[in-house]
């Protein structure tokens, strides 16, 4: 599986995580201040490479993803690689292009330059219509729950199951009441969104999301909006969720990093539109790098200007 193409995006104009030069076309370990980060000089494919946080196979990875609105770079070479069967949180400020990452590899928004593997399965060179089976292996739970005011819960979590029109009315009803019971909402049905909590809501979602049982799992601000009880009770949901299916991958977005240090396998921090730091929870906690203990710490003074 080896090419001899040229690594793209390499100049002194893009990202300050460039990789180093092909080391022989092989996937190389390399020291990168920020920790060891995982380095596939020909892009060759995701599905021989293990992640050097985890040392789980890497099952989604960018590879010099640039992305910009008009004139605004949101994504400036950004490399990312998701372990299979582990929690991977993704932190950085607001408005630094979380949602935006995430929704590249959904098939929502196309890369401007760069290319995404989900499996072996290279999205950048895939039309719309096969696009559209790889969102299927996906769950999304929204930073909102987006759910749909006027079903009741049942409704809202059969809502992709029916829509997908494969599972008789006892199969969905089966389902349903599984899913409920593991998010902690035996019983409230026939409630509607409004007569429910914002913890509520958001186990609404999970429950949701995971009605088709997906591959993957990705987790858009969880815990925002939630008080620190209910969120603790998220985070809690969310290695539960993970812990009851082992194959599952789980992608956490987050500013919150005290909440990842609880829940995450590996943290991976976008700064300037490019994975800047990553690694373990511990990483994080030890780090000396000033951005780093600024985030971690929540300071108002630092490299990060509010
Ligand atoms: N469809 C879009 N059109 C124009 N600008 C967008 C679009 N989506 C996101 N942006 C901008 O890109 C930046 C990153 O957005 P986003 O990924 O949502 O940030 P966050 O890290 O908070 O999730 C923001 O400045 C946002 O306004
Ligand atoms: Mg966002």
């Amino acid at each position: 599986m080896t090419s001899t193409e040229p690594v793209p995006g390499s100049g002194p104009e893009t990202a300050p995580d460039d990789r180093p030069p092909s080391q022989g076309g092989r996937s190389a370990l390399v020291e990168e201040g920020a920790g060891v980060v995982e380095v596939d000089p020909d892009h060759s494919g995701v599905h021989e490479l293990s992640c050097a946080v985890t040392g789980a196979p890497i099952v989604i990875r960018y590879a010099d993803v640039h992305k910009a609105f008009g004139t605004f770079k949101v994504l400036r070479g950004l490399n990312l690689a998701i372990p299979e069967g582990k929690i991977t949180a993704i932190i950085g400020r607001s408005g630094t292009g979380k949602s935006v990452t995430i929704k590249h590899v959904m098939g929502l928004l196309r890369p401007d330059r760069g290319r995404i593997w989900v499996g072996p399965d290279e999205l950048t060179a895939m039309p719309d219509r096969r696009l559209r089976a790889v969102r299927n292996r996906f769950g999304l739970v929204f930073q909102n729950a987006a759910l749909f005011d006027s079903m009741t819960v049942f409704e809202n979590v059969a809502f992709p199951l029916v829509e997908h029109g494969r599972d008789s009315r006892a199969q969905v009803r089966k389902k349903v009441g599984q899913l409920l019971a593991q998010v902690g909402l035996s019983g409230s049905d026939d409630k509607v969104p409004s007569e429910l909590s914002g913890g509520m809501r958001k186990r609404v979602g999970l429950a949701r999301a995971l009605i088709r049982d997906p591959a993957f799992l990705f987790y858009d601000e969880p815990t925002t909006g939630l008080d620190p009880i209910l969120a603790a009770a998220m985070d809690e949901l969310i290695v539960q969720t993970q812990n009851a299916r082992p194959g599952i991958t789980s992608v956490v977005i987050s500013h919150d990093m005290s909440a990842v240090l609880r829940t995450a396998d590996k943290i991976c921090m976008i700064v300037d539109g490019v994975v800047l730091h990553q690694g373990p929870p511990s990483y994080f906690v030890q780090s000396t790098d000033p951005l780093v203990r600024q985030f971690v710490e929540g300071n108002v003074d630092g490299p990060m200007k509010v």
